[in-house]
């Protein structure tokens, strides 16, 4: 199963989001991949996993899709252990934004489809973090999943771009991948006591989206574990915010 964390807006909690759940699996004794396709690498980093001149990345794999790669690797080359039992992570480089316009040009988007599709037959569940734009690598990431995952953050300006969200997304799923699922929208830094997220979350259910049942909270021990470089799992399993994920984990597959 592979399932991409997606929302072109920035900030909402993709990272956070995507780390966290495959984190979760992970530690469920899922074998588990964390795909992370936003240059930023903010998911290789919260997962542990440092980059050197050496290190295989997301970006050499798909430098090696165009031909400029000397060396011809298996999908599994470019995949890198955590820290954490079960959890792998294929990490992000900045030259995913400087490859980013030569392999649009070369109509690669179809490309990660088939290499998830070959890692799938090594890993139990596959998550993809994305950056925030809708550019090469979230149309790739959409086109390659099973379902999609959107965060939302309770913020006026996500209400208003989510329309919007939703029709480049459908447009990839009618036009490239009908089988793409539409798991919901996952309400992160909810506040229960303030009156906007309330209407905001009630103007999504108006529009009939699937919303998750469980909520995140805001806390500051997600941005502790982020300078701890432990997913929440990991690094505080007893917290509340850590048991709203694994609800959130458990509604996501269905248990
Ligand atoms: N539940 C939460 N509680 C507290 N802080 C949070 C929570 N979720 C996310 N954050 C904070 O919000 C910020 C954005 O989160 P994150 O990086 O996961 O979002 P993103 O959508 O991946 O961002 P980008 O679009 O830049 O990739 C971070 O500083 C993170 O610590
Ligand atoms: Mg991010």
């Amino acid at each position: 199963m592979k399932r991409v964390v997606f929302n072109q807006k920035g900030g909402v909690g993709k990272s956070t989001i995507s780390t966290n759940l495959a984190a979760e699996s992970a530690r469920r004794g899922l074998k588990t991949l964390l795909v992370d396709l936003d240059a930023q690498g903010n998911s290789t980093h919260y997962a542990g996993v440092d980059i050197s001149d050496d290190t295989l990345t997301v970006a050499d794999m798909f430098k090696q899709i165009v031909g400029w790669f000397s060396k011809p690797q298996p999908a599994t080359a470019f995949v890198q252990p955590t820290a954490f039992d079960n959890l792998f992570v294929l990490p992000a480089d900045p030259a995913l934004a400087t490859i980013e316009r030569e392999l649009e040009s070369r109509y690669k988007m179809f490309k990660l489809r088939e290499t998830l599709d070959a890692l799938s037959k090594d890993f139990d569940r596959i998550y993809i973090d994305t950056p925030p734009n809708f550019n090469f690598y979230s149309k790739a990431a959409l086109i390659a999943a099973d379902a999609f995952l959107v965060p939302f953050d309770c913020d006026h300006f996500s209400a208003q771009a989510i329309e919007r969200l939703l029709d480049n997304v459908m447009e990839i799923k009618d036009d490239h991948n009908q089988a793409l699922d539409f798991a919901g929208v996952i309400i992160n830094q909810y506040n229960p006591q303030a009156k906007l997220p309330s209407a905001l979350i009630g103007e999504l259910e108006e529009k009939g989206l699937p919303l998750f049942d469980t909520r995140l909270s805001s806390s500051v021990k997600v941005k502790e574990s982020h300078s701890a470089r432990m997913p929440l799992p990991f690094f505080m399993p007893s917290h509340k915010v850590t048991k709203q994920l694994m609800a959130l984990y458990e509604e996501i597959e269905g248990e």
